[in-house]
């Protein structure tokens, strides 16, 4: 390092020790309540969390680039991303003529659901429709395949046994099997549209026996077990496929589904197909499994760390892990874990005992705290006082916990924008640069087909939104804008549309299972 730029760096150095004092005096002057020194260090902890949890402008337009790159890599090479990028075999997507009487069972994370649906065609669209929602008891999460699909297809044809005469009597197709579509939220190598092998498991589910399995097989025996009514699987998708098929059937510009929700992943309508997925009708729905993306551009923190090694599941699932909802409330309990024990946050209380529980903090109560806007931060002390048993705390205290849970959903609502953007970008090239922000990202998939194609490079392109992050988190989906809104101009940013496509899911794997019907009435 020349001397010039060490002394740069001295001098830089020292204004941001002097900035960080000067804030640290007037925090001072402001707050009453903790000791200083236990005030000063807990805000020196704030700080090194903030700073290593940044996501500033130039480090997200590298991940939306890294995140370009990986997608290409891991379609045209097996194995040679941290992105799967599966084939879903699904080429066709529906356009609303789907008619008929459906089921789908959803099954990915701490519920599973069963529907029905009756579909009327172009003129009745969805006739009618309900559905169940069951909780997956903990030890099947942990259990053995056989016992976990046993429950659900017990609870299935439970389901299917209490169908209505209404929805037999407007049903044209008379049907005698009962066709589903299985919607199932772990990374699957697909080998047809109904059949496809586990991968791994993610967000808490550890069964050993099966991965490596057809899990479309362990379906069938476990339905053929309970001795019920004909049911049959007609298509097996990924949450993120029945997403983008239930916003698809209703708006043609949908050509991305995604989830934010308890995990996070993407699918889209790729044209730029490797010999491994062919395809008759020249597109198919890619399932990316982006949760496994990983980039060293992703601002990793000690909190991050410490989960992972914990995980069931060390070393994968990182972008998830920084960015799903099954893990946010996590991640802020560690950080004011590390506050209460270094920093003595919560005064003589110490280190709450309830705090060191993992995944004590769950997201909705911690999103509960973030969306505090009283001035005396009366929600954090009470989830404070409720999750964790601490009676007392100080108003300096309960901001410093609002700081986190802030930094921490910032975080998580950037990386997801910065995802969103290497995807327009992969499938609708160079016109989806950062207005000449960023020269690097204008290489990128020159030659791809679906660059050249008009609608892609000029039109709308829609992301079909489904999870309970987005949907329940206002203040999530404002950072997620406003990052897209950053990284991409204001003309650009106005052709891409997020739409919430509630229950998505589950109502999207009804609609493909009627769209891939073995049965001609
Ligand atoms: C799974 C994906 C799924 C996502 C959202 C991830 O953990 O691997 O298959 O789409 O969660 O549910």
């Amino acid at each position: 390092m020349s001397e010039r730029s060490m002394l740069m760096n001295l001098l830089m150095a020292g204004a941001a020790v002097a900035a960080v004092a000067t804030a640290l005096i007037m925090w001072q002057k402001m707050q009453k309540g903790l000791p200083v020194q236990t005030r000063n260090q807990a805000l020196g902890l704030l700080y090194e969390f903030q700073h290593a949890a940044a996501t500033p402008l130039h480090v997200l337009r590298q991940i939306a680039e890294h995140m370009t790159i990986e997608m290409t890599a891991g379609l045209m090479t097996e194995g040679k991303s941290n992105l799967l990028m599966l084939p879903t075999f699904v080429e066709n997507l529906p356009d609303g003529s789907e008619e008929g009487l459906f089921y789908a069972l959803d099954l990915g994370g701490t519920n599973f659901r069963v529907l029905r649906c009756l579909l009327g065609g172009l003129e009745g669209r969805v006739l009618k429709q309900e559905y169940e929602e069951v909780p997956i008891p903990k030890s099947l999460m942990l259990g053995t395949s056989e016992e976990l699909f046993d429950f659900i297809a017990k609870r299935l044809v439970d389901f299917v046994n209490r169908e209505g005469e209404e929805y037999r009597a407007k049903n044209r197709r008379q049907q005698t099997v009962r066709e589903i579509g299985l919607t199932f939220s772990f990374p699957v190598k697909q080998t047809s549209v109904k059949s496809g092998i586990l991968i791994q498991w993610s967000k808490g589910f550890k069964i050993a026996d099966g991965v490596g399995a057809d899990v479309v097989a362990l379906l069938q025996s476990a339905i053929n077990r309970q001795h019920g009514p004909k049911i049959e699987v007609a298509v097996l998708v990924n949450d993120t496929v029945g997403t983008l098929a239930g916003g698809r059937y209703w708006n043609d510009d949908v050509m991305v589904g995604m989830i934010l929700g308890t995990g996070t992943n993407a699918c889209y309508v790729e044209r730029d197909l490797p010999s491994h997925a062919p395809s008759r009708t020249g597109e198919m729905v890619i399932n990316m499994e982006w949760g496994g993306f990983w980039s060293s551009h992703l601002p990793r923190t000690y909190a991050d760390e410490q989960l992972d090694n914990e995980s069931v599941n060390p070393g994968q699932a990182g972008y998830e892990k920084m960015i799903g909802g099954m893990y946010l409330g996590e991640i802020v309990r560690r950080v004011l874990l590390r506050m209460a024990r270094e920093a003595a946050l919560f005064g003589d209380q110490g280190v709450p005992s309830k705090m060191t529980v993992p995944f004590s903090l769950v997201t909705p109560e911690m999103s509960k705290m973030h969306a505090d806007e009283s001035g005396d931060l009366r929600v954090v002390a009470k989830i404070l006082r409720d999750v964790f048993g601490i009676q007392k705390t100080e108003l300096p205290s309960r901001r410093i916990v609002h700081d986190v849970c802030d930094i921490v959903t910032m975080r998580s609502a950037r990386l997801a924008a910065a995802g969103i953007v290497g995807i327009l970008k992969k499938i609708g090239g160079d016109s989806w640069d950062t207005s000449g922000q960023s020269g690097q990202l204008k290489t990128i998939n020159r030659n791809s087909r679906v660059a050249t194609s008009t609608k892609l490079a000029t039109g709308r392109i829609v992301v079909a939104m489904d999870g309970g992050l987005y949907e329940h988190y206002t203040q999530y989906r404002i950072y997620m804008q406003a990052a897209v809104n950053e990284l991409l101009s204001e003309a650009t940013a106005k052709r891409l549309v997020i739409q919430l496509s509630k229950d998505g899911s589950g109502i999207g794997a009804t609609i493909l299972a009627a769209c891939h019907s073995n049965y001609r009435y």
